[in-house]
């Protein structure tokens, strides 16, 4: 079969012959795949910097997506950690780390959507206490999960949700998502007072950024609470501004935040497959804005070099 194959870390996967994957474990059997997302988890994947990677190769990348399985039926699978991925003709899936979908789904649509999308699901459902009426600040608003984030934290109820990010141009288009207030992280003071004058009284902070503006931010808002015995839950989702991050102590002492983390670990498998079904059917029924582009697998190479700063998800279709 034809697969998407990384023969080295630090070099693009090429389109080239790979062996069929054969079913192995119990509840394993080969599908169709039609979808695959080209997220940052999958680069990371493919590069060998993920914290679960083990150096193993040749690998196909791709830890998610959408297939046909023998009986017709389409099914969003997420793999484990395997060197047999998503971005392939066929894949091996686990039945029970999959969703069977209805039959008019779009795949390219829910192969874009899950990952970023179970980002702020998962983390407002399992990580967080989080409450219909509450306030969400969501840092790094522009990506595909914090585009996301928006609509699912609106969805959740969210009173208000601040959204911010360091491209001005984009923002605008956030509000039409539903967020209530926008904020540029230009590293300006102005920015800063704005950013925690409308923090003053948030009650969840999603975060794709940390490393020096989760730093900034927190520098901002902490000292703008309007009650520093009202807990700020600091969810840590993603990285793409530094791994580590200067987070000021006194932040941690001035108010009542607590900072946790949502991911592969810190929520189980299992958790993460109770949310499954409900978040393929919002995105089945269309209750988000999704940006796809989907690109022949065979073009692998040109999708790895067009994805980063990409606004629109690249899904690549075997
Ligand atoms: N833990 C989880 O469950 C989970 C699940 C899914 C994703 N994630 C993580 O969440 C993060 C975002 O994913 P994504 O799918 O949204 O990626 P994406 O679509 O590539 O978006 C990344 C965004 O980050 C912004 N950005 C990059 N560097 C920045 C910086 N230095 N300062 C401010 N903004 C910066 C970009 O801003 P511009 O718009 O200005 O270019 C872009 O909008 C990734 O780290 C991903 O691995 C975590």
């Amino acid at each position: 079969m034809k697969a998407a194959v990384v023969a080295s870390f630090g070099t693009a996967p090429r389109y080239e012959d790979f062996p069929a994957p054969a079913p192995g474990g119990a509840g394993e059997i080969v599908v169709d795949v039609l979808a695959a997302g080209l997220h940052p988890r999958v680069r990371s994947q493919a590069d060998g910097s993920h914290y679960t990677s083990t150096g193993e190769l040749p690998l196909v990348p791709g830890i998610d997506g959408v297939g046909r399985d023998a009986d017709g039926r389409l099914r969003y699978f997420i793999l484990p950690d395997t060197t047999i991925g998503a971005m392939a003709e066929q894949t091996v899936i686990d039945t029970r780390r999959s969703v069977v979908l209805p039959g008019d789904s779009d795949p390219v649509a829910v192969a874009a959507a899950m990952n970023p999308a179970m980002s702020s699901w998962v983390g407002l459902r399992q990580r967080v206490a989080f409450e219909s009426g509450q306030k969400v600040l969501i840092l790094g608003a522009t990506g595909n999960a914090g585009q996301l984030a928006v609509q699912v934290a609106k969805l959740f109820g969210a009173s208000e949700v601040i959204a911010a990010g360091r491209d001005a141009g984009k923002l605008p288009g956030l509000t039409d998502l539903g967020a209530t207030e926008t904020v540029v992280l230009d590293g300006s003071p102005e920015a800063a007072a704005q950013l925690g004058h409308a923090a003053r009284d948030a009650d969840v902070v999603i975060d794709y950024l940390w490393g020096q503006p989760a730093a900034d931010a927190l520098r901002a808002i902490i000292p703008a609470r309007a009650d520093d015995g009202q807990q700020l839950t600091w969810l840590q989702i993603g990285s793409v501004a530094g791994l580590t991050s200067p987070i000021p102590s006194a932040a941690l002492r001035a108010a009542r935040l607590q900072i946790v983390g949502s991911g592969q670990g810190s929520v189980s498998p299992r958790a993460i497959l109770t949310e499954l079904p409900a978040l393929a059917a919002e995105i089945t029924r269309g209750t988000f804005q999704v940006n796809a582009r989907a690109v022949p697998l065979a073009d692998v190479e040109q999708a790895w070099a067009d994805a980063p700063g990409s606004s629109r998800r690249i899904v690549l279709v075997p």
